[in-house]
């Protein structure tokens, strides 16, 4: 048993330690078409933008690709520079969108005003090699920056996307998200910084993933496999109970903490994309809280309502457990490109499966072979007084 404890102590320690080292999305993204690869990479805080470059001193070019994720035919983005100081006046912008002959079209814009359709102008500097693509609602643009020596190599960047009207871009919305995306990038050390609004999302976004794959992904189903396989086992009982609740309880407390950073996530951005996911997740709570609540009302073992309570307790435990698996995976999707995380978790899935694959087979072993036992001590009649993990009825019940 103690070596069961420290194997899931272990995976969960594995799990928080991938997690946490996967924090850049942008890296698991490196199949441009262009078939360039970029050294530098930046999660941009908001808005699913990644931006990656390539950055030579010698002559200050930035050969960069500006990736915006979730983007429809319907939208335009944009990247810029704004060397004359921070926000979207003064930007020196990259647009692309996809025009009325349904081609993706890249050009330069300069911003001088806050109601502007983006015409457009050519750039304080030398902009070559521009283009775009949209791909499976990835929107990428492709452009070599000529920077002057005099702009440094920290510069101010403003990144946006907005509805295309009227064959050209219009007014982007002016709350959320929209309003923060604007920092600096330093193209050669590839430190960014935000001065756009409060905290990363991205870094919202990873602890809420990391609250809920430890709490409803590993704790809960770890619970499950004790309670299943350990009260086979004499020695474990009523330890098993124990660890059972112990396990259950301390998911439970992370796992809402875990919801409660997802309900504000999903308030912060609103729409309809993440709809199924909050779903999943509120359903997931009720049923979560139904299970704290069944424990008080646990019939004691000979009651006549205990059987009906077991069924229930499982069937809500076991449909908790997939439920969560399933929304798991989709907050893995809307993450986009965590490739290492949804890795990282398939494997402690694998972990879990396997150990309750053998002790599955184990516990059948150690129950037939005991049924065997006893019906050689004692007469045949006396086997129905065996509880149904194949040793005697426990009179040391707990609750
Ligand atoms: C800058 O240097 C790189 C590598 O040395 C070269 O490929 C690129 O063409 C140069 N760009 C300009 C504008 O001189
Ligand atoms: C659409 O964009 C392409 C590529 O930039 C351009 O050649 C074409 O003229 C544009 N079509 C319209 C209707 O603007």
């Amino acid at each position: 048993m103690n070596k069961f404890l420290k194997s899931a102590l272990f995976s969960c320690l594995l799990l928080s330690l991938f997690l946490s080292s996967s924090a850049q999305t942008c890296k698991s993204f490196t199949s441009f078409t262009n078939n360039v690869i970029y050294n530098s990479c930046n999660d941009l805080p908001v808005l699913n933008s990644f931006l990656y470059w390539n950055y030579d001193q010698s002559n200050g070019t930035v050969n960069l690709a500006y990736r915006h994720t979730s983007v429809t035919a319907s939208n335009w983005v944009s990247w810029a520079i704004n060397p004359t100081g921070q926000g979207m006046l003064g930007s020196q912008a990259l647009v692309a969108f996809q025009n009325s002959s349904g081609v993706v079209h890249a050009y330069t814009s300069q911003v001088t005003q806050y109601q502007t359709n983006l015409p457009e102008g050519s750039l304080s500097f030398g902009v070559t090699g521009l283009s775009a693509e949209l791909v499976n609602g990835d929107m990428i643009i492709f452009a070599t920056l000529q920077i002057p020596s005099s702009m440094g190599t920290t510069v101010n960047q403003v990144w946006q996307v907005g509805p295309v009207s009227g064959g050209a871009p219009g007014t982007h919305p002016t709350s959320g998200d929209n309003v923060k995306s604007m920092g600096t990038v330093d193209f050669l050390s590839g430190q960014t910084t935000t001065s756009g609004g409060s905290g990363s999302r991205i870094r919202k976004r990873n602890v809420h993933g990391v609250l809920n794959a430890v709490s409803w992904g590993t704790l809960m189903p770890l619970g499950v496999i004790i309670a299943r396989y350990l009260k086979v086992f004499k020695s474990a009982d009523p330890a098993w109970f124990y660890l059972h609740v112990a396990c259950q309880c301390s998911a439970y407390v992370v796992g809402v903490a875990g919801w409660a950073t997802g309900i504000k996530l999903g308030s912060d951005s609103p729409g309809t994309q993440y709809d199924t996911h909050r779903n999943i997740g509120i359903t997931l709570f009720c049923l979560g809280t139904l299970q704290v609540f069944a424990l008080l009302l646990r019939p004691k073992k000979d009651h006549k309502y205990r059987l009906y309570w077991s069924i229930y307790h499982q069937t809500i435990g076991y449909t908790v457990i997939i439920l969560s698996i399933v929304n798991i995976y989709k907050g893995f999707d809307i993450l986009g490109g965590q490739k290492n995380w949804k890795k990282a978790y398939t494997g402690i899935l694998i972990f879990l499966g396997f150990n309750a694959a053998m002790l599955e087979a184990f516990t059948w072993y150690i129950v037939i072979k005991r049924k065997r036992d006893s019906s050689e001590k004692y007469p045949p009649t006396m086997n129905g007084a065996n509880g149904v993990n194949g040793y005697g009825n426990r009179t040391n019940q707990v609750v």
